[in-house]
């Protein structure tokens, strides 16, 4: 078990060789506890409409030069067909927080995509009512992903504005889905401004203690239509040191998690592709990550879509994402999975696979 010190000694790294160690030990854990399968994740994002406002998010409510759609249940069974036909395991239907996207419209969805393809089903609609999640998962909905996007409370509430009469809580909400019985992630960003290496450690021991099933890490990027993308920075959070966002900060949050989660399935990001484009992909594969998120979104609607800038994929179609994916899979000695592609437990013990595998002190800080 890493001490605190130790993660945050890890996250302050800048030798390449003791990188090189890192991402190696995180790769073998990733190798011993899900296999070198990479499950996909049929992503459609079924509306962009949102009635919150986040200070990052270029989604946010009041970003008035954003365009709006919610796709109609043909286009969603359109692309669900595809993820079918493509033999992913699992579709996932993200949105904005859109109460406009009706608690029966989508269990019927659900129900439907349970009862006619094989397909896992994710939710990723943001904070709903517990009313709504216990309706979506009795109609089937496997899991749910809700990233908490940093434990630092006082940075969260600084960039997360509360509705009127409804005071924020994701992790309220992430127990709420356990105990409802779905397969629960979350996840952060890195570099958000405000956020320090402490409070990066913190996030990672929170990855471990709820158990997270799903955890997603991706670099924050600015969005020039968002207060923080604009240079505001909360009065609060003005001192300190900043963690950067960076493709290599990111990978090293995504092989601290692997090696403190070795069993959650742990994505490479949109958005590590995105700051990264030539090689994100593939270092998030070889630096903890299990799965990828091919996008199903039909092109119409890619661009309209914009939670940061310049986002890969806008102009490519589900078929190109589809072939780019299993080509950088395959170029990585690595398979795509066809199953599910569910939680599974490891049976190791932590204490054994840290002696087994990677060798003697490579994990010892001083
Ligand atoms: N940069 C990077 N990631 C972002 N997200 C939202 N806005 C941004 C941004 N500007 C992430 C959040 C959210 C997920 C759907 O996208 O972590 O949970
Ligand atoms: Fe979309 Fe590579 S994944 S083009």
């Amino acid at each position: 078990m890493m001490t605190r010190a130790e993660v945050i000694s890890w996250l302050r790294e800048t030798d390449p060789a003791r990188l090189e160690d890192l991402w190696a030990c995180s790769d073998g854990m990733r190798q011993r506890h899900v296999g070198d399968e990479v499950h996909r994740r049929g992503l459609i994002e079924i509306s962009s409409y949102c009635v919150r406002s986040c200070c990052y998010c270029g989604l946010r409510a009041g970003n008035i030069k954003a365009s709006r759609y919610r796709m109609s249940d043909v286009e969603i069974w359109d692309a669900v067909k595809m993820a079918a036909d493509f033999s992913y395991g699992t579709v996932v239907l993200q949105s904005g927080e859109d109460p406009g996207l009706k608690t029966d419209r989508v269990a019927s969805l659900v129900r439907r995509i349970k009862s006619e393809t094989p397909l896992a089903v994710t939710l990723s609609l943001g904070e709903r009512e517990p009313d709504e999640l216990r309706a979506w998962r009795e109609a089937g909905a496997d899991r749910y992903l809700l990233r908490f996007e940093t434990s630092d409370l006082k940075l969260f509430r600084a960039i997360h504005p509360d509705l009127p009469g409804r005071r924020s809580d994701r992790l309220a909400q992430l127990e709420v889905m356990r105990s409802l019985g779905y397969e629960v992630g979350s996840g952060v960003m890195v570099g958000i401004p405000g956020q320090s290496f402490a409070s990066l450690a913190g996030d990672l021991r929170v990855f471990k203690d709820l158990d997270l099933d799903m955890i997603g890490v991706g670099p924050y990027l600015p969005h020039p239509e968002t207060p923080l993308g604009s240079g505001w920075k909360p009065r609060a959070l003005r001192s300190g040191e900043q963690v950067p966002v960076t493709a290599e900060m990111t990978c090293k949050v995504m092989a601290l998690t692997r090696l403190l989660c070795p069993d959650s399935n742990i994505p490479s990001t949109t958005a590590l592709a995105t700051i990264d484009p030539e090689r994100g992909r593939e270092l998030g594969l070889l630096r903890g990550a299990n799965v990828v998120m091919p996008n199903l979104t039909p092109l119409r609607y890619r661009a309209a879509y914009e939670i940061y800038p310049g986002k890969v994929c806008i102009a490519e179609s589900a078929t190109d994402c589809h072939g780019c994916l299993e080509r950088r899979i395959r170029a990585l000695g690595r398979r795509p999975g066809k199953a599910q592609g569910g939680r599974r437990r490891g049976p190791i013990g932590e204490a054994e696979i840290l002696r087994r595998s990677h060798g003697e002190g490579v994990l010892d800080r001083r």
